[in-house]
């Protein structure tokens, strides 16, 4: 297996691994050290059905349905992230990470092209140790001890629309979701902190009054998308990403109307954010 940065910060291209052989043949080991270090891995050129998707996701843990599509026919783990050609929005076209609204919110993601259009599309990914560990030492202690709420309502209609398999607009009948975790999370994996915000979901600080949570929020976004935290990838027709959900977010740019892109996702599931581990 060989790997390929993408940036000084986050991701990476792995090459020659099939990811279709059985697991048991697969470099697992290296694949979880790169998975830790660089945070999205893009495996180019596979040839998946969605089977084997389910199974390569299940090498991180268990594989859960997302609460607001109808899954593909006979693949209850698997959506359909469609955008038509006549169509303007994009699913999940907010910076986020997935399902922090879920108490034990998602663990990683993985992403498969099926059809991509021939220019755009691509996806961007933020690294968030890097923007925790670049906060002023008087900032981290102030966000330290401080939880935040997070809710499904918060910008649903932009962020689902209709692009899930069928037109599934579950998000937008279905009661709302939300959860409160720490601001700062320890990655059970690597012990490293990162800051756990989510632009499309993260509703407010917990015990600040409204204006100072949203001035604090605005300025952690900001410092958060910065260029040095973040690389962007564009798609072929058979790459599978994986995304670490616990320290990373991603936001889908929306630069290709007129052509189409059908993707393949798996969500893995998570556990309970901690602040930090004894
Ligand atoms: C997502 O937010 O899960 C979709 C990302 C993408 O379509 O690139």
């Amino acid at each position: 297996m060989r790997i390929s940065p993408l940036t000084p910060t986050i991701g990476a291209d792995i090459f020659d691994v099939d990811l279709s052989v059985s697991s048991q043949d697969l470099p697992l080991s290296d694949i979880s050290q790169a998975f830790l270090r660089y945070h999205v891995l893009f495996f180019r050129n596979q040839q998946m059905t969605p089977e084997d998707i389910v199974r390569f996701a299940r090498l991180f843990g268990p594989v859960g349905a997302y609460p607001f599509a109808e899954p593909l026919p006979n693949h209850p783990e698997v959506i359909a992230i469609i955008k038509e050609p006549e169509q303007r929005t994009v699913f999940g076209g907010i910076w986020h990470t997935d399902s922090t609204y879920l108490a034990t919110p998602s663990l990683a993601s993985v992403l498969y092209a099926v059809e991509v259009p021939d220019l755009g599309g691509d996806t961007l990914f933020a690294n968030m140790h890097a923007a925790w560990e670049h906060l002023d030492p008087e900032l981290q202690n102030k966000l330290r001890h401080l939880k935040a709420f997070h809710s499904s309502v918060k910008n649903r209609s932009v962020l689902r629309a209709d692009h899930l398999q069928g037109g599934s607009m579950k998000g937008e009948t279905s009661p709302e979701l939300q959860a409160s975790h720490p601001l700062v999370r320890q990655h059970p994996d690597s012990g490293r902190l990162s800051l756990y915000i989510s632009p499309a979901h993260t509703v407010r600080i917990e015990g600040l009054p409204e204006a100072e949570s949203d001035e604090l929020l605005g300025s952690l976004y900001q410092h958060a998308l910065q260029d040095d935290f973040k690389c962007r990838f564009r798609w072929s027709p058979g790459t599978l990403a994986i995304w670490d959900n616990r320290c990373t977010l991603h936001y889908p740019v929306n630069d290709y109307h007129g052509q189409r892109r059908e993707m393949y996702r798996v969500t893995i599931e998570g556990s309970a954010p901690v602040s930090k581990m004894d």
